[in-house]
Order: structure tokens, then sequence, then C-alpha cells
């Protein structure tokens, strides 16, 4: 159809506006008449039992509504049969108040409602709480092993050995064995976890809430507490950040809705910052990695074992050893993924889970056979290049990353690279530079959308999609205005509302692959009734055409390349007496074309760090990030979106530490003063290239995603350039200054 006029072509936010004037509201912000104010107590133990509540001070205060524990709560029927949500996992979910058991540090164990947030939060205060506390187990080193994963998500499950990978690792010329560990990691987005229920006079509700999916949480409120679909909305138009911790509801959501309907009362429940480093995280693994090569340099054994956490109430997996069996060409691959059960909430997935901690512990691996072999890094991986994906046995529907690796090194300047580690310095600082390959997923979802054009010219798009800071709203603006050849300004997309056609979780890196397709779909089927009107326009120039002959640009119809041919869109509908056209789709993925490949994304990732050889201060001063994503729907977005994925690389790097006091069973760092995040003045250059990438399998739109690529990867280049520097190899994150002296 029509000409390139919005896709690819950079522009502002669209909701860039209302984000930094605050006209853009966030789930507690919302406010009604008689709203009433939860706070959360939770729990001082991470193991045992409650023995005995007594809230009589914090209910004899003036403004105090109740205070809801395990003793008086609600008990829905879903506590004896749990509802799964969307990225639920194995196990029986967590269910709050639903008994004196302690499963973990800061467990709600109570909520408190009153007139005012510092009341319901002095009220918290004041209540007093007797445990019968059990020594808890958090340690995910201090046993060796834990057990094969048995349920969970798809695609946990590594595939059985390839070759002969324990023979091959032995009889290669050249072997490294090594053991990589690095602790959780926690979300931390911007914006609190917040629901504000308001309890409609018809006693519906309506619910505000943060989360990754209207739809998600709108199953979970009705499912959970038997309500039927319409008598709840829920509502998420604007998003502070997410990262993965948005895709499940979280307990806020059930406190809120539970005291909402128990007092017939709008309540708001908002966590607080600590409370939020007591549900999922990205869990802690502890991998052993052996590789094998010939002399020359070829990959000849993969061995890949990890060992990651789960709770003792649901059992999360990642694909953490997967990726190191389709990187790269090798014919002898063994990988095994192990769980152990920890006296800590259950894992949430985080920007690129499983990759992020695989990839990039493999990846330094890989540096180092590189090294141990004689060869560049970089041309390490050229030579092991895999043509396929062979651990899914397919062809990739596009792989670009030849591409990434060339262009990457020409920007960095990596042929300049003194191979020797410990060769470069300025003054009291050591230089290194490191690479790092990168890969992700690029899938498609069912979507639905919906498209309505009035006669005024203006065009609305909605689906149940969000947007929590990724671009949603620009991404699928722009694919509106270019199917139907508005200008943008004339189009209004709107998401964050489960009145709207329902949308997958944002997510996994689908959301402009699935619900951009469905946008499109939807603005297309518009367009063809568009286009039948402007055929019957007296004396119209199109009456003999067909609708692939012709396209849509500045708000006419015309035969493609014929300016001279066009019919106004407004006219159109006005001489076919049409005062608007609306037209809802659901696009599915086309499964039988798309699953004759795997679909992924690559990246090469350079980074440049200096270290100062007296203090062991790290520094990452440029990092060239090369991206195969396919195509490019809105450029600022998507390299706001790698930049994003990088920073959070570096942080991941060397400042994320999150300490767990195995004998409280607690992550005593549980804030942003003491868990540190990385900051502006930690943020040097930063270079994105999307490299030309063209797939007609993935999806129409020919996007295959770019939310999570940009984090992976680029902590494995951060330590194999701080080895490049330093000539020390560090396998524990984040590497704090002290790995370094
Ligand atoms: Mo992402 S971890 O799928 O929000």
């Amino acid at each position: 159809m029509a000409a390139t006029t919005y896709v690819g072509k950079s522009t502002r936010r669209v909701d860039g506006r209302a984000k930094v004037t605050g006209e853009a509201k966030y789930a507690a912000e919302y406010n009604t008449p008689g709203l009433t104010y939860g706070y959360v107590i939770s729990s001082d133990v991470a193991k045992g039992k409650i023995t005995k509540i007594d809230a009589s001070n914090a209910l004899a205060l003036d403004g105090v509504l109740q205070v809801f524990t395990h003793e008086n709560a609600p008990r829905p029927a879903y506590f004896d049969r749990p509802f799964k949500d969307q990225d639920s996992v194995g196990g029986s979910p967590f269910r709050p108040l639903y008994s004196d058991e302690i499963k973990f540090s800061m467990q709600p164990i109570g909520l408190v409602v009153a007139d005012s947030f510092e009341v319901a939060r002095y009220a918290a205060s004041l209540i007093k709480v007797e445990y019968k506390a059990e020594e808890p187990v958090t340690n995910l080193r201090a046993k060796p092993k834990g057990h094969k994963a048995k349920s969970g998500k798809t695609g946990f499950v590594p595939p059985k050995d390839r070759g002969k990978p324990d023979k091959a690792f032995k009889n290669a010329d050249v072997q490294v064995e090594a053991e990589y560990f690095h602790m959780p990691e926690h979300h931390n987005p911007m914006e609190m976890f917040a629901s504000t229920v308001v309890m409609e006079e018809d006693g519906k509700l309506k619910i505000y809430d943060k989360t990754q999916g209207a739809v998600n949480s709108h199953t979970y409120v009705t499912k959970v507490f038997g309500l039927s679909k319409d008598d709840v909305r829920v509502m998420n138009q604007f998003v502070g950040g997410g990262f993965g911790s948005g895709l499940r509801p979280q307990y806020q959501l059930y406190l809120a809705v539970m005291a909402a309907l128990e007092l017939k009362r709008s309540v708001r429940v908002v966590l607080t910052r600590q409370q939020m480093f007591s549900f999922g995280h990205r869990p802690g693994t502890l991998q052993t990695i052996s590789l094998g090569a010939s002399s020359d340099g070829m990959l000849q054994a993969v061995k890949h074992e990890a060992l990651a956490e789960t709770s003792q109430f649901e059992e999360y997996t990642e694909t953490v050893v997967n990726w190191s069996g389709m990187l790269y060409h090798c014919d002898n691959v063994k990988l095994g993924y192990y769980l152990r059960n920890l006296d800590l909430y259950t894992p949430l997935d985080m920007r690129a889970p499983g990759a992020v901690t695989g990839i990039g512990a493999f990846e330094v691996a890989i540096d180092e056979l590189a090294y141990k072999v004689g060869i560049d890094p970089l041309e390490f991986r050229l030579k092991n290049y895999a043509e396929t994906n062979e651990f899914e046995g397919k062809p990739f529907s596009s792989k670009e990353l030849r591409a990434c690796y060339a262009q990457g090194a020409a920007r960095f300047g990596w042929a300049k690279r003194n191979p020797k580690p410990r060769s470069t310095r300025e003054g009291t600082k050591l230089i290194g530079w490191g690479v790092a390959t990168g890969m992700w997923d690029a899938q498609q979802q069912k979507s639905a959308a919906k498209a309505n054009l009035s006669i005024d010219g203006k065009l609305v798009v909605g689906s149940s999609t969000a947007d929590i800071g990724t671009g949603t709203y620009t991404a699928m603006s722009l694919i509106a205005a270019e199917t139907l050849g508005l200008p943008l300004d004339d189009v209004t997309f709107k998401l964050g509302d489960t009145t709207l056609p329902e949308a997958p979780l944002e997510g996994g890196s689908w959301t402009v692959a699935s619900v951009g397709s469905a946008v499109k779909e939807a603005c297309q089927a518009v367009a063809e009734k568009v286009f039948k009107l402007a055929k019957d326009v007296k004396g119209s120039p199109l009456s003999g055409a067909s609708f692939d002959e012709v396209e849509f640009v500045e708000g006419k119809v015309q035969l493609k390349g014929d300016y001279s041919s066009g019919v106004s869109i407004v006219e159109a509908m006005r001489q076919g007496k049409v005062n608007f056209i609306e037209e809802e789709t659901t696009t599915l993925p086309n499964m039988l074309k798309q699953m004759q490949y795997a679909r992924n994304t690559h990246s090469a990732v350079f980074v440049e760090v200096e270290v100062d050889e007296d203090l062991g201060q790290i520094c990452v001063r440029r990092v060239v990030s090369a991206i195969a994503g396919g195509r490019v729907i809105s450029p600022k977005t998507a390299r706001s979106q790698i930049i994003g994925g990088v920073v959070w690389g570096i942080s991941m790097a060397l400042h994320e530490e999150s300490v767990l006091d195995h004998h409280y069973g607690r992550f005593m760092n549980h804030n942003l003063a003491e868990y540190h995040v990385s900051v502006n003045a930690d943020i040097h250059d930063i270079d994105v290239i999307f490299v030309e990438e063209h797939d007609d399998i993935v999806n129409p739109l020919g996007a295959k995603g770019l939310g999570e690529i940009g984090i992976v990867g680029t902590a494995a280049a951060v330590c194999n350039a701080i080895y490049h520097a330093t000539g020390k190899r560090v396998r524990e994150l984040p590497i704090t200054l002290d790995k370094l002296l």
C-alpha cells in the first residue's frame, strides 16, 4: 500500500507533553469523593507463623475504618481454587491474608484502611504482631544442587544433549571451565505499585491499576472475587515503568479490591519502595560453564548448567541456559537447569528474563575461551557464527548479526584494539575494550484493535494494551497514520482500558509486533471501506481501480504514485453519506508460516571502560550497541528502548547489589539509597545502531521488538572490557571496586 510517510521516521512522543506537564495520571493519582486509604502491614519475619495480632490500638484511632488480617478478612472461593494469571508459573500463587503462615520476609499480613493515608500509616505502626519464627533458607549457594525444574512456562526445558558434549569437552585442545554468580535484581520502576478502586454508585468497580496488562488484572479481579465481566473496568493509561514487575497482578490490587468490596467504599492502596523489594525479583543464579575449542578456535563443546532460585510455593523458571545452544555453531551441547526453593517471594520476569543472566555468563565464558585460544574475541564469534538456530533446528526468519558485528566494530574502532590485557593506560587509568553478543525472541501474540474514522477526518484507534514508557502510543499512532495516510495530529491512539479490544500483556518485546499488526489490520479494514466510497464519488478517477492499486496519502486515496487521481477521504465519506467508519479486528500470528523459522533479535555490544588502577573505580566511557531487530517503526522511542537497556546492563554489571541477610531472610538494602542503580553521572556515550534487517515472516510489519534486546549482552561486554583493561576476570556481579583490588 502507501509509500512510507511516518513509519521509520523519527517523531516526538505523542504522549510526551502529557507526561512532562503532569497531565498524565498514574494509578495512585485518581481521586474520588469519599476515597479511603489502605496501608499494608508487612511481616517482620521470613518464615514461621503469626501467633497473635493485636490491632486494638489502631482500631481505636479516629479515622480508622478497619484492619484486615487473616483472622477477619474474607475468604473468596479462589483461596481454595487458585486463579492463574497470564504470567503465572507452576505451583500455587500467593494469596494475601490466606492464613497465619509466613512464607517470605515482608509478606503482607494485614491492611489498615483509614480516611487518610497518614492515619492508616500511623495506625499500622500501632499494631502488635507476635510470631513463632523459624530459620529461613535464603542462600542459593549454601547447597550445591537443586531439583530439576518440573513445571512452569514453556521454553524453560533445556533441550536434550546434542552430540557428545562430555567427550568433546575432554578431548578439546583448549578448555575453560568456571562458575558465575549474580544476586537477585530488583525492578524498581519509578512509579510505586498502586491500585485505586473506585466503588461506583451502581456497585461496579473502576480500577486504576499499575500493571503491564489491564486485561490480566481485570480477569484476575473478576475470577478471584467472583464478579461479572461488566462489573469491573481496569485502566492503566499511563504506567511509570514496569520492566516485568507489572506482568502479574501484585498484592496491592487484591487488598484494595477486597477492602472496597467489604467496606463498600473506594479504596487506594500504594506500596512503599521497601515493600516493592518484597515481591518478585530477577532470581539469583549460580552457573557453571565449560567450553572446549580446537586450537584454531572452533567451538567444540558447550556445557552450561544453572541453579536458580524459586519460592516455596511456586516454580518460577527461565530460559537461562537455552541460549547457549543457539548463539554459536557447536555440535556438542549439554544444558542443565535446576531450581532451589528458598524462603523468598517467587521471582518474576525482569527485562529479557533468562537471557540477561544466561547469555551474560556465557558471553564472558566465550571471551575467556577466545583469549585462551589466542584469537580476537570478535573474530572468535564470527568464526563460530550460527547460520541456523541449532537449538530449534530451524533457519532464522532473518539474522543480520554479522552486520551488527561489522557496523558496531567500525563505529567503535575495534580494529585499533591492542589484544593484550592491561596494555592501554592513560595516567592511572587502565583502558579496556570488550564485546558481547545478545539475543532475544521476536514473538507475535493474538491482539485486537478498533479503528474509527469520522467524517471530520479524525481517526481514533484503540486497544487495551499498555505503554510502560516504551512508546506504544507513538508507535501505534505512526502505524495508524501511515495506513490511512492521515496527518499524525489527526490520529489518537487509546490504550490502557479494558473497555477497548483485548490485547496481551505488554511484555516479551511483542507489543509492536502484536498490537501493531492489529492496528494495521483494523486501519486497513477502514481503508477498504473508504476506498469503496471513493470509487463511488461522482466522476471518480478510481472507479476502475482495485484496492491493491491505490495508496492513502495526505488525507486522500489515490492511484499509487499518481497525485492527480486523489479523492479526499472526507469528501468520499460526505458523498457516501457516512458519518463514521468503524472496524474492529482480531489479528492472529500466521503460525503455520512462523513455526518453520526461529525468530530472534540479535545484537553486538561494544564497551570501553576505564579502571582506576589505585582505587578500582570503574567508568563505562563508551558503548556501541548494534541491533538487528527487523523494521524500526518509531526510531526515537526504539532508540530510547535500547539506551534504557544499555543503561540497565551497566547498572547490572557495576551497581545493583542486592544484599540478603540470610539470618533474617530479608533484602537489607531495600531502598534506592542503598540499592544502587546507575545514575546520570555513571552514564556516558551510548551509540545505538539499527542495522537493516528485512523480515516478512515475523509479522505483517516486519518489526521484531526492541524492549529487551538492549540489556542482553551489555553486562557481559562490560565484564569483558574490565578484563581487557585490568587482566582480572570477575565472574560475580556486580563488579564493585573491591573485586578489582
Ligand atoms: Mo518484560 S520482563 O516481558 O515486561
